[in-house]
């Protein structure tokens, strides 16, 4: 008799405490309206900053560039040398992405819509407090995300705080195809006033 009182027993009891257990976990764990809005706080959380900061400690790394006459060398995120055929490659009509300019500078490349690169670059720099101004693609502008400082497509300033448009580099192509920056020191073509920068 005993072996099956004790039988009968054990599923029973194991039943209550998982019902129990199940019980206080589903009160634990937050619904899935709660998770999405607390997925959505840590990417806006960790994502803007990230932009900030993150590019120039990735630029940081990037080894000095060559190129005599006062100009550089663009390098790309690797550090390698950019050519009009490997970017042309892997960048779009309209495409504004970032290599390394003039005094290791973070400066757009920019694809013209008939995919060929701009005589122009543009220097990254925020001229409020010196972010990196990231591209917006969907604004079709250049958003800094410290203060809120806005340029329009070819760098031009459209909204403060920053008190100036983005530096402007001129881009050349050597007999090699690798992508040149010099300085430019004439006309901002963008308000016919003298270049700040030079
Ligand atoms: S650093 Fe860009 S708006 Fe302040």
């Amino acid at each position: 008799m005993a072996p099956l009182a004790l039988k009968s027993l054990k599923p029973t009891v194991t039943r209550r405490s998982v019902t129990t257990r199940a019980a206080a976990v589903s009160g634990e764990v937050p619904s899935m309206e709660k998770r999405r809005i607390m997925n959505m706080l840590t990417v806006g959380a960790v994502g803007l900053p990230a932009t900030a900061i993150l590019g120039p400690y990735v630029y940081q790394f990037i080894p000095p560039s060559s190129g005599g006459g006062g100009g550089s060398v663009a390098k790309d995120a690797l550090g390698d040398d950019v050519t009009t055929k490997k970017w042309l490659s892997t960048h779009g009509a309209g495409a504004r992405e970032l290599v390394q300019g003039l005094k290791g500078d973070a400066t757009y490349l920019i694809v013209k819509e008939d995919k060929t690169i701009e005589k122009y670059g543009l220097n990254a720099v925020c001229t409020h407090l010196g972010c990196v101004v990231p591209w917006n693609a969907a604004e079709n502008k250049f958003m800094c995300p410290c203060h809120g400082s806005q340029y329009d497509a070819t760098g031009f300033k459209i909204r403060g705080p920053a008190p100036l448009s983005l530096a402007l580099a001129h881009v050349e192509v050597d007999e090699k195809d690798t992508v040149v920056f010099t300085p430019w020191t004439e006309t901002d073509f963008r308000d016919g006033g003298k270049p700040w920068w030079a």
